[in-house]
């Protein structure tokens, strides 16, 4: 096998891709002119100006109360903060894919006592079977911990409902992991006793990687107050304490990612949460017939993601060659199944700038190449 090491020359030289990955995707022009400023100190007033900026106007996009860190980050920090944070023992992670299966794991590697529930790719997670789980359980669990959109498998989990029936387990704490769709998918986070819910800049968002944004109850701060949380960098305490003294971060930030959301942040604003949401709806719509007018789907119905259309290959299409194919014919790239599915499946992202338009013009790709 060739050594991935090897140093293989950036050269700076590459065909310009449209991208309808499940993230990174698609950013707008002006969202990556933003970056190309010359530098500032983090601890200007500038630099508050910037970051009361981007916070405040992610709250307003996301219609919360809730408090909201922007950090230099990837989304994955969050799983570590928030069951650092929020757990002293016991964490219930209903798995169903990749990634719930990670939040799970990186528990446990936290030292976390975590019980799952485990379904199979492409189910999604049952409230009844997390009610279950909360009544059975003798010592109870500091937090339910789930993925909103499993991106593995195209899944978008009930969220509501499970945070809905949380509502009778007032010590429980609620962390979603809505990294594939917030922003692309409305949830009204302060309806649904959600207590931290969180994302990644590169996906729906459609800024470039390297931010992540998680919404901080109030019960979830005091709670992390109390305890004084094992987590530094991510610690509610310390990006909130230092926002509230100084409105900055408690650390240097990726500055021009920042000035990168703070435009992005403006276009989502004047497009508002829900008809961003209704255009992921319409994106997803259109891929779904498309899916079942050549293939199926992969999820199981009724539970479709708004964000990433996972479909599964019924026709038996070599998808690492389609892949290929219309990456190098049409320029533009779309994802193979995850893991195992590589072959079983294929995902096409529909998040962040895209619209119909531009997603029909994939599937006709996809057509074209794969003869269909
Ligand atoms: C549901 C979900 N959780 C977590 C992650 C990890 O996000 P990041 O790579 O931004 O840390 C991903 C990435 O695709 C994801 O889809």
């Amino acid at each position: 096998m060739a050594d991935a090491r090897k140093k293989r020359e950036y050269t700076g030289d590459y065909p310009e891709k449209t991208l309808y990955l499940p993230g990174p995707t698609e950013v707008r022009e002006d969202v990556i002119e933003a970056m190309a400023q010359p530098m500032f100190g983090h601890r200007m007033d500038r630099m508050t100006d910037l970051y009361t900026t981007i916070v405040e106007d992610t709250r307003a996009f996301l219609d919360t109360d809730q408090r909201v860190i922007v950090l230099t980050a990837s989304g994955t920090e969050f799983w570590e903060a928030t069951t650092l944070n929020l757990v002293e023992d016991r964490m219930l992670v209903p798995t169903s894919g990749a990634f719930s299966t990670r939040q799970a794991n990186v528990a446990e590697r936290l030292g976390k006592t975590v019980d799952r529930i485990e379904y199979e790719w492409g189910q999604a997670v049952k409230p009844e079977d997390v009610r279950e789980a909360l009544e059975s359980s003798e010592d109870g669990y500091d937090a339910v911990g789930m993925v909103m959109n499993e991106t593995s498998t195209g899944v978008r989990n009930p969220v509501e409902e499970i945070g809905d029936l949380l509502g009778d387990y007032p010590e429980t704490y609620f962390v979603v992991d809505a990294i594939s769709c917030l922003g692309g998918d409305y949830i009204d986070i302060d309806a649904h006793n959600v207590d931290c819910i969180f994302t990644s800049t590169q996906k729906a968002f459609a800024m470039p990687p390297g931010l992540a944004v998680c919404t901080v109850s109030d019960a979830a701060y005091e709670r992390e107050l109390e305890k004084d949380s094992a987590s530094w960098y991510g610690g509610f305490q310390r990006c909130l304490d230092y926002y509230d003294r100084k409105g900055q971060t408690h650390s240097t930030p990726a500055i021009p990612l920042m000035l990168a959301y703070r435009k992005q942040m403006k276009h989502m604003l004047e497009e508002g949460h829900a008809d961003r949401s209704r255009r992921h709806r319409e994106m997803a719509e259109y891929t779904r017939e498309w899916a079942r007018e050549h293939f199926d789907l992969y999820p199981e119905a009724g539970y479709e993601s708004q964000s990433v259309t996972c479909i599964a290959n019924t026709r038996g299409i070599d998808v690492a060659e389609t892949v290929e194919t219309v990456s190098e014919e049409y320029d533009m790239v779309f994802s193979s199944g995850y893991g195992d599915l590589s072959e079983e499946s294929f995902r096409i992202g529909h998040m962040g700038e895209h619209t119909v338009e531009s997603i029909r013009r994939l599937t006709d790709a996809i057509e074209d190449v794969a003869g269909l």
